[in-house]
Parts: structure tokens; sequence; C-alpha cells
């Protein structure tokens, strides 16, 4: 695990620091798999997210995109297999162990997740739900906690909002609040479980374009999950497509058009014929 953050200022690829170039990867899953009884979620999955990059991953419903999510962050853990954040793997901490715990909270505070419901906590302003994780990781005054509160809220759009509860706004609206929450400590890493669905197409594309702009200005890594092929398209660097469990493809996102997998030539025609089946 490396010590150092690197400096904010400067996208990955401009960063000399040693420290930093010795990991170059953000997150290695290797051969995980997770069941939830006899259902296999996820079967043997691996893969590998450059630093700083943007993985769009495309999936059909109930195949097991949120579960890998969550694998991740360290909220499930995997029947086997390693998942690696900044090289301290996840899934081999145990969070009842003391020690275990610290490195466990330490990734996660490098880490920021956008849930697919959102999760907002109902019984607190939106400015509480963003300022909850500064007050959580962070010993930032109340003052400056206000103040990147608004900012991240301007970023969303959404200036102004801090003394509703999530009840009194829009889902889409929801949305946009749980996102600035996931980037509220400007995180390495932010894990986005579908961060357009239930936006308006102007403020789906409003969202890609805060996400290329924070990856281009901050060098943030996003692993995105995502329906939307255009949306894909626009912002990923790495592409994959997930299917029953398993990676049917994952790799550079030119490579993978132009290998053209027949699920993916299928996910993008929106076609009902293909590998990819309904039941
Ligand atoms: N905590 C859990 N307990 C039992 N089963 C679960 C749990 N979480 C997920 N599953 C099951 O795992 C499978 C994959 O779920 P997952 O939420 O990862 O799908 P998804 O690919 O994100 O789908 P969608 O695009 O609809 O969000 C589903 O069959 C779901 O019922
Ligand atoms: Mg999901």
């Amino acid at each position: 695990m490396i010590s150092e953050h690197p400096p904010r200022n400067l996208p990955p690829h401009r960063v000399h620091s040693p420290v930093v170039e010795a990991v170059e990867t953000a997150i290695e899953i290797s051969d995980v798999s997770k069941s939830f009884g006899h259902n296999r979620v996820l079967d043997g999955v691996s893969l590998k997210i450059r630093k700083g990059s943007i993985a769009v991953m495309l999936g059909p419903s109930g195949t097991g995109k949120s579960v890998l999510l969550r694998c991740i962050v360290g909220l499930l853990k995997p029947d086997r297999g390693q998942v690696k954040v900044f090289g301290e793997d996840v899934a081999a901490l145990n969070p009842h162990r003391a020690a275990d715990r610290a490195k466990l909270f330490a990734v996660r505070r490098r880490i920021g997740m956008l849930f697919q419901d959102g999760a907002l906590f109902d019984d607190m302003t939106v400015g509480d739900n963003i300022a909850f994780p500064m007050r959580m990781h962070t010993k930032l005054s109340e003052a400056k906690i206000r103040e990147a509160v608004a900012d991240k809220l301007a970023r969303v759009g959404l200036r102004g909002v801090e003394p509703k509860f999530p009840s009194e706004l829009s889902g889409g609206m929801r949305k946009r609040v749980a996102f600035a929450r996931a980037i509220a400590l400007e995180p390495d890493i932010v894990l986005c479980d579908e961060p357009s669905s239930g936006l308006d197409p102007v403020m789906a594309s409003t969202l890609d374009e805060l996400i290329l702009h924070l990856h281009q200005t901050l060098g943030m890594t996003f692993v995105v999950i995502s329906h939307d092929t255009a949306e894909a398209l626009k912002i990923a660097d790495t592409m994959g497509l997930l299917y029953r469990g398993k990676l049917l493809t994952f790799g550079p996102k030119e490579e993978v058009m132009r290998t053209n997998h027949p699920g993916l030539r299928q996910f993008f025609a929106r076609e009902t014929a293909g590998p990819i089946k309904v039941v």
C-alpha cells in the first residue's frame, strides 16, 4: 500500500514520484467468486484497473455488477479470490479484528461510493449527508466542511439545498446529492453504481462531464456501472461486460470495441437475440 497520495494538481501520467509510479494499479481483482446460497453471482472474475482510468462496466440486470462494487469497497466478502485496492487485499481483512479494521478504514478513506439507490441518510439534511464522510475521516473545521459541501453541491448543479431532507428532493436530485457525497473527500477512487439512471439526458451528460473533469483535474480513478452505451463510449478508457458472474470482455475501450464480442455487439445494438438471454 502506498503511503502518500499523488500531488492533486497533476494528472496521474504527469506524476513522477517513484513511490507513486511503483503502484500503477488501483484495483486488482483475481479469481473472485461470490455466491448467495446456490446463486453463484460472481464466478472467477479477474481484472485490473489502472490508476487514473475510467472503467465502465456494462451488463444486464441481475448479473453481479453491484455485488462486484460491494466487494471492492469491502462491504461484501467474496468466497474466493483477492480484491486488492492499492495493493491491500480487502477480501482478506476481517472487520472484527482491530488491526484489519484500521486497514479497511484506511482503504475506505480513499474510496467514494455512489450506491445504486443513493443510500442517503433520510434523517439527515443534504448538508449533513455530504458532510458525513468529512466529519468521519477528517479533522476539518465546521466552516471548512460547510465550504466543501457548498462546493460539491455546486458541482452537481444543486446550489443551496443543504437544509433540505432527502425526502424533499426528486429522485434525480437525490442521485446527484449521493454523487456529491461520494466525491466529498476527493477520494482516489470513485465507485459509481449507475450514476445516470433516473437523470434526464442533459443532467446525465452534465454528470458525465463532471466525472471527466474530476478525472482530468484530480486524477481520480472511476469505476462506473452503466446500462447506457452512449455514456460508456463518452467517458470510458476501459470497458468491460459482465454476464452471469463472468467477464465476457474487459480491456482498453478501443480494443474491446474492436474485438466486438457478440455479447457487447448485442448490448450496443439493443437486440434481444444473442448470447445474452433474458431468462
Ligand atoms: N445481499 C444479497 N443477498 C442475496 N442475494 C443477493 C444479495 N445481493 C445481490 N444478490 C443477488 O445477486 C445477483 C446479482 O445482483 P446485483 O445487484 O449485483 O445485480 P446487478 O448486475 O447490479 O443488476 P442491476 O443492473 O439490476 O442493478 C442477483 O440475483 C441478486 O438477487
Ligand atoms: Mg446493480
